[in-house]
Order: C-alpha cells, then sequence, then structure tokens
C-alpha cells in the first residue's frame, strides 16, 4: 500500500501578512480560489491506494484541516492527523509517521511525503512519477524527486545523479542548502538537480535508515509514540514526549547521510510558493509587467505586483514593488528584497 503523509507545518513568514501564525501557508487562498493544503490533499487522493492520507500537522491547524479536506476531497477517504504541540521540523514529522504507518500497516507500507507548500499542476504525470518511485521504494531506496534547476537558489537541497537505475537514478551526493557560491557551481556542473522535498519510501527502509543516521530522532519518537494514545484517528502527540525531539529537516537528518538513495527525475511541473514573487508569478503580468490580484490602479509604474484583499490600492510611479493589503497589515517591498520578508515576523515576535 501507499500512504500519503501530508506535511502541514511551518509559518511560512515570507509570505507575511497574508501567511501568518493564525492562518499559515497551507490555507492561503491561490488565484485560483484552491489552497495549497486543497491542492496538496487531490495529488495525495490520486495515489493512495489504500484510501488513507496521513497529514502532520499543528495541534492549533486540526480544525482548520477538517475544514479544508471536507471542501477540497474529490471522492470519501480516511484521513489520520498526528498533531504536533510544536513544530521541530521534517524530521521528527516524517519518523513519527513512519513508525505510526509501520505498526498499522507494516514496515514494507510505502509512505509518499508530500509539503503542502508546492504548486503541481500536472496530476497525471506527479502520478506517473510516483509509480516510478514505487518500484524503487520497493528496493529499499529512499526515493527523492529531482527537479531541472533554474537558478543558483541556496533555500533548496542539491542532487548529484549517479549509475542508471530502472525508472531512476542512484544519488552519489545530496546536499542541502548549499552556500551560493556552491550552487553556482553546481548549476554550472550541470548534473545536479533541485530536490523537490517529495519523499517516498517503504516504512521499513526509513525507519532502518534513521536508525543509522540519527537514532536520537527515531528514539525520541518512538519515546513519543509510546507516550500517545492512538485509537482514534486524530491523534494528539504526547507534549513533553514530543518537544524533547530534536528540532532537525529530514534532509539533513537522513537524505544527506543514508546508504541506498535514488532520485526519480520529474516529469511534473513544480513551483515551491515560498517568496512573493514565487506567488505573484501566478497571476499573468499586464502588457507593462504589473501583476495584480484584487482592485489596484497603476498609473506610471511597471513591474509591481498588487494583492489587495478589499480596499482599492493605488500606486503611483513606483517600480518593481511587491504591495499586499491583507486588511489589518499592509506590505510594501522591494521586489529584489521579498526573501527579508520574514524580519517583519521576527520583530512582531520580539514583541509579542
Ligand atoms: N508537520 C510539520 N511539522 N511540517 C513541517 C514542519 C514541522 O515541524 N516543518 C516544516 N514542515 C513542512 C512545511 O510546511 C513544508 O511543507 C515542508 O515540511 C518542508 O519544510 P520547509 O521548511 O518548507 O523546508 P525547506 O523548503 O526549507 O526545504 C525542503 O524543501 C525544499 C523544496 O521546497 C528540503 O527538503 C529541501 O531539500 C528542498 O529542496
Ligand atoms: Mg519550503
Amino acid at each position: 500500500v501507499l500512504i500519503p503523509v501530508i506535511l502541514s507545518g511551518g509559518a511560512g513568514t515570507r509570505l507575511w501578512p497574508v501567511s501568518r501564525r493564525a492562518f499559515p501557508k497551507p490555507f492561503m487562498r491561490l488565484p485560483s480560489g484552491e489552497s495549497l493544503l486543497g491542492r496538496t490533499l487531490d495529488r495525495a487522493l490520486a495515489v493512495a491506494d489504500a484510501g488513507e492520507v496521513v497529514t502532520v500537522t499543528g495541534f492549533d491547524y486540526r480544525f482548520l484541516t477538517a475544514d479544508e479536506y471536507a471542501r477540497s476531497a474529490t471522492r470519501p477517504f480516511r484521513s489520520r492527523l498526528l498533531l504536533e504541540p510544536a513544530g521541530r521540523n521534517t524530521a521528527p514529522a516524517i519518523v513519527l509517521a513512519a513508525l505510526d504507518i509501520a505498526q498499522r500497516h507494516g514496515e514494507d507500507a510505502q509512505l509518499l511525503v508530500l509539503p503542502a507548500d508546492h504548486l503541481i499542476r500536472d496530476v497525471d504525470a506527479f502520478a506517473q512519477d510516483v509509480t516510478a518511485a514505487r518500484a524503487l521504494a520497493a528496493q529499499d531506496y529512499l526515493v527523492t524527486f529531482g527537479i531541472t534547476p533554474t537558478a543558483p537558489e541556496t533555500g533548496f537541497g542539491y542532487i548529484r545523479a549517479g549509475a542508471a537505475l530502472d525508472g531512476g537514478f542512484a544519488i552519489d551526493a545530496f546536499v542541502e542548502k548549499p552556500d551560493l557560491a556552491t550552487a553556482e557551481g553546481y548549476l554550472a556542473a550541470g548534473n545536479y538537480t533541485w530536490n523537490a522535498g517529495m519523499f517516498c519510501f517503504s516504512a521499513g527502509a526509513l525507519l532502518a535508515a534513521a536508525a543509522a543516521t540519527c537514532p536520537e530522532v527515531l528514539a525520541a519518537a518512538r519515546a513519543c509514540l509510546d507516550a500517545t494514545p492512538r485509537e482514534s484517528d486524530v491523534v494528539s502527540l504526547d507534549k513533553p514526549s514530543f518537544l524533547a525531539q530534536p528540532d532537525i529537516s529530514i534532509d539533513y537528518a537522513v537524505m544527506e547521510r543514508a546508504a541506498r538513495r535514488a532520485v526519480v527525475p520529474a516529469r511534473f511541473d513544480w513551483s515551491d510558493i515560498g517568496s512573493w514573487n514565487a506567488l505573484g508569478e501566478l497571476t499573468a503580468p499586464d502588457a507593462i509587467g504589473n501583476r495584480v490580484q484584487g482592485e489596484a490602479i497603476v498609473v506610471e509604474g511597471r513591474g509591481n505586483y498588487i494583492q489587495s484583499e478589499g480596499r482599492l490600492v493605488a500606486a503611483v510611479g513606483v517600480n518593481d514593488l511587491v504591495i499586499v493589503d491583507a486588511g489589518d497589515a499592509v506590505l510594501v517591498a522591494g521586489r529584489d528584497q521579498v526573501q527579508a520578508v520574514r524580519h517583519v515576523v521576527d520583530t512582531l515576535r520580539q514583541r509579542d
């Protein structure tokens, strides 16, 4: 069986003021009216052959998640929620899901880890690539999906492909978030892909790899599950033992160091909606490069992205700005500075 595991955590602080602690990025509405989480559920249901989807998310998001699923489900399914009292990054979330699935479905059950903050349009191509990944996962590979890089992004993992396998390649090297010079070298070398952040593996293979590369994560996850009542499909992870999990991503904890890894070159389109520029790209520009969601008037300006949730926004004589009116807060940022929007959130948190 294949159980999709949707990861929906992280505040998405670079998309403030629309994404915020009470309403994070997976729940944001796209220009199409759908949410990233709803789209992710769609993808999950396209491949969930046991009719079950596991979601790991924050306790505070249990109702938002259930609402979103009720709105977007294309068919009935079993929704199992693992609820975290706080974020401890992706390694604990994935290892906990693998333990829970191994206990209920056996170690050969396969997990398909799906971040809730990606946009993929071609669900058929995605499903085909998942089929290729499953064949490799059945041979105990930890399988990643490789995206052809278009820029020396430092926020991604980079994968160097080695020997050809059926449906993909063995991984020679996996480097999480390299510095700019290293990323530029990888792009120039040409034989690297970005890690899409989606993974496919059997529960048993992932747990064996974790035992080898991050035994402390595995031990902490076991202790947490042991302390957690799990009869219902809404599982509140035991707080004290959950808070004792190391805060580390699966990329550093397992993927950089595991022995048996493979990459399937993605045939699907992929966008990590990581910043206002990426979100702006979803709206077609007018003749002079302004993109508008909601009501706005631009006079003598080009290259702006303007989004308003009600009020009319007028911009005069300004270029290359991101302007977002969320009703109770307004963001004005330079297009080349959108990564720094997270510092607004840092400042707000210091005031709390
Ligand atoms: N449940 C839960 N709990 N989910 C989490 C947590 C957590 O504590 N932390 C992060 N997530 C979710 C995020 O919501 C997102 O959907 C996914 O896990 C990945 O986390 P990010 O924080 O967005 O990771 P990243 O973007 O820095 O890097 C990862 O994704 C890149 C592609 O987008 C890595 O896998 C990179 O190698 C990869 O290139
Ligand atoms: Mg991300």
